[in-house]
């Protein structure tokens, strides 16, 4: 076990979604040396930048948390751009740790990592049996390379090393904005505003059939830090539920917690995308002894009154 509380503990995006979720974690395990280069102090697809900010810092341990990403429509227009920009993240920021003397990296990934003809439940073993696909694949690609970057960057140095896959992010404080926001945050944007404007009927794309998996940030931010502690080969692990939602019952739970008791039109002439997305969580079962523990109705319902909260503060 990976002793936290007296380590030095850098984490990059660590004012993003995830990012800041992993730092309150690791604060409330009573870390109190956490550094977090940003894009202001240290650009991280400068790797002279990285390289000098890893010698003035000197953390004892990097948590990766900081990636170009966004919704399906920003993957689709930066498909290049969101595999460069992740490739070189990963490459200024572990190849430096492998050389400043840094004991562990643990490389935030992601499920849609997985080949675009992948089985559900995804199990890590088949991460490699295939491509991923459609308009994230930049992103995708990129993201698992970072897996190899740390394997290659770990063959002369004695740094351990942690990669977890999280399952779609959902909770307070992710990114609403149109072009960043994901399934669950553009559904709340849409059903707090129905609700706040009194529209009596919501559009939603496709058949609502689609199943997706859902983990809240507080339990993803806690898989990181578990994975941190106890994990010393980059081995993959999926952090999620393994219980998918369909998107029907998404909008349903989202529509409920913003108290809006209109018609959801289905515009079945909208993709529907693969027809279930789940992760297999055994390994992460095994290698960290967890479980997520936030019930997707409570999640939900605490990020609607958060962002119902943020509309009112705007206005
Ligand atoms: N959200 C999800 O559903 C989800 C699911 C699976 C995996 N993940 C993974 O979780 C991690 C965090 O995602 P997120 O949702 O928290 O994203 P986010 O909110 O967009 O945060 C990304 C962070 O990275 C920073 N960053 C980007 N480019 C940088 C650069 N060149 N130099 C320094 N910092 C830079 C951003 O800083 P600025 O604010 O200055 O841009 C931001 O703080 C990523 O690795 C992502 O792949 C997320």
């Amino acid at each position: 076990m990976r002793e936290l509380q007296s380590a030095c503990v850098a984490v990059t995006g660590g004012r993003g979604f995830v990012g800041s979720a992993v730092v309150r974690t690791l604060r409330a395990r009573g870390c109190g040396n956490i550094v977090q280069p940003t894009r202001s102090n240290c650009d991280l697809l400068d790797r002279d930048a990285v390289a000098s900010w890893m010698h003035s810092a000197q953390p004892d341990i990097v948590v990766h948390c900081a990636a170009a990403t966004g919704g399906i429509a920003w993957n689709a227009a930066n498909g290049l751009a969101a595999f460069r920009d992740n490739m070189v993240m990963s490459l200024n920021l572990f190849e430096s740790a492998a050389s400043s003397g840094v004991s562990h990296v643990t490389h935030v990934s992601t499920s849609i990592a997985y080949p675009a003809d992948a089985r559900p439940p995804f199990a890590e073993g088949t991460l490699w049996n295939g491509r991923p696909g459609g308009p994230t694949a930049g992103y995708a690609h990129a993201k698992r390379l970072g897996q190899v970057v740390l394997e290659l960057a770990q063959q002369n140095s004695t740094m351990t090393a942690a990669v977890v896959m999280p399952a779609n992010v959902y909770g307070v404080g992710a990114r609403m904005e149109s072009e960043r926001a994901n399934v669950v945050a553009a559904m709340v944007h849409r059903f707090v505003e129905a609700s706040l404007h009194g529209l009596e009927r919501v559009s939603c794309w496709g058949t609502g059939t689609p199943q997706r998996e859902f983990i809240h940030v507080d339990d993803v931010a806690e898989g990181i830090v578990l994975a941190t502690e106890r994990i010393d080969m980059p081995d993959p692990i999926n952090l999620g539920t393994g219980v998918p939602c369909s998107i029907r019952e998404l909008a349903e739970l989202v529509a409920e917690a913003a108290e809006w008791k209109g018609e959801i039109d289905w515009d079945t002439s909208k993709p529907d995308g693969v027809p279930r997305v789940c992760c297999d969580v055994q390994r992460m079962k095994a290698a960290l002894g967890w479980s997520p523990e936030i019930q997707l109705a409570d999640g939900v319902r605490s990020m609607v009154q958060w962002y119902q909260h943020e509309v009112r503060e705007r206005t």
